[in-house]
């Protein structure tokens, strides 16, 4: 009996030659389309090879633009020119800065940048400043370059301030035999905007843009992996011009594209289809904005809650397009019904505008000349995901 259950399963060759292939983790050989960034970034540190510090580089471009893989990549590299050319110590240290209980805190940070050195100090207790001077001592035991990647240091920065990279850079001026270089990884575009003068000089002493990728590019990366990832004959080509395209339109999001050939190819198995085709990914593009769009309605402050529901109640209402005024009268009922404060009309129109920056709606600034500006809003979402978010918005509010 448990034979038949899977036998099908295990007599079918299935779409996938290596799923792991289609993957975020998976780190690629080859990084197509980024010649230019690897080129700027490893122009920045080579100077390490020399013994000299490099200069601090401020990297940003928006999701999925291959800022991660093209700086792990150029860290590979460096390091492997600095063996074989017997150069100074260089020594890379990757952090990213979203992970939880790892770099989301200054003293986890810290602690963590310890542990690099063998050093380990107890999860909390210690003040920070000791933490620092602890680090500093340890790294200037030797002659050495130490190649600090911060990514996603936005996560951090909202969370602690920018102190600690005003210390980070600054540590150079008293150091006597090491010399500490920081890359810093954002996918906030106007992250520098709010920090510091001084640390937003010192930390940008270069920059490196990365673009989002076209259709074209996209279609290049998505060839790779799926030759490695996919059976042959399994794939039409259709599909990954689809993934590519959809992914383009959206915010040329590589990861993205990557997500969809996937699913595409997990629906086709799961469907015992031995083809995966554009409507497969019709069918993941759904399963995808499902996902991605639950989660961040759930993970909304209940103020956002509350107008993203006055937004979906007053389309269902409005036969005519909707403005911000429409929508504030049904916030406000909904703030009554549920003992809710009841923001500004200024500052609802703020969280009107992160709704649209998470894809869940659009606005368009209409002038009236000069009667002055309104935005004018729809609903970015539909079907069965429209439901999905009504009913979380529902469990909340009530109808
Ligand atoms: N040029 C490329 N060639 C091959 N794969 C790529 C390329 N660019 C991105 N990818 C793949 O796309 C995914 C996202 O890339 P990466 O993590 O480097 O993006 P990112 O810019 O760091 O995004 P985020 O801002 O979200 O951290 C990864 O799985 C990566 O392997
Ligand atoms: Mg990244």
């Amino acid at each position: 009996m448990v034979d038949d259950l899977f036998s099908s399963y295990l007599e079918s060759p299935g779409v996938f030659r290596d799923k792991n292939v289609l993957t975020s983790n998976f780190i690629p050989k080859k990084i197509t389309h980024r010649e230019e960034q690897i080129k700027q970034l490893a122009s920045v540190v080579a100077p390490a090879l020399r013994g000299y510090r490099p200069n601090n580089v401020f990297v940003f471009g928006t999701v999925g633009t291959g800022k991660t893989i093209t700086a792990h990549f150029v860290m590979k590299e460096l390091l492997e020119a600095a063996r074989k050319n017997k150069t100074a110590k260089i020594k890379t240290i990757y952090i990213n800065c979203k992970m939880k209980k790892v770099a989301d805190t200054e003293y986890r940070l810290f602690a963590q940048l310890l542990k690099e050195f063998g050093c380990n100090v107890p999860d909390t207790g210690l003040p920070t400043d000791v933490l620092y001077r602890k680090f500093f001592n340890i790294i200037d035991q030797e002659e050495q370059i130490i190649i600090l990647v911060l990514d996603e240091i936005d996560a951090l920065v909202n969370k602690v301030g920018d102190e600690f990279l005003y210390n980070l850079t600054r540590v150079n001026t008293d150091l006597k035999k090491a010399k500490l270089m920081i890359i810093g990884i954002t996918n906030d575009l106007s992250f520098s905007d709010a920090l510091d003068a001084r640390v937003k000089s010192s930390l940008g002493e270069e920059e490196i843009i990365f673009p989002p990728y076209n259709a074209m590019q996209l279609r290049d990366i998505l060839l790779e992996r799926a030759t490695m990832g996919f059976n042959d004959g399994v794939l039409e080509e259709a599909v990954i011009n689809k993934c590519a395209a959809i992914a383009a339109q959206e915010h040329g999001d590589a990861r993205r594209a990557i997500d969809l050939l996937r699913v595409a190819g997990e629906i086709a198995e799961r469907n015992n289809e031995t083809k995966i085709t554009e409507k497969h990914v019709d069918m993941a593009e759904q399963v995808i904005d499902m996902d991605r769009v639950t989660e961040a309605v759930k993970s909304q402050p209940k103020q956002s809650q509350a107008v993203l529901y006055a937004i979906i109640k007053s389309v269902e209402e409005k036969d005519h397009s909707l403005l911000t005024g429409d929508v504030y009268d049904a916030y406000k009922e909904i703030c009554d019904v549920n003992g809710l404060k009841v923001l500004t009309q200024r500052r609802v129109g703020d969280l009107i505008a992160e709704l649209d920056m998470l894809g869940i709606i659009h606005t368009k600034v209409i002038s009236h000349g000069r009667y002055g500006r309104s935005r004018e809003i729809s609903l970015a979402i539909g079907g069965n995901v429209l439901n999905n978010v009504k009913k979380i918005l529902i469990d909340r509010f009530g109808e």
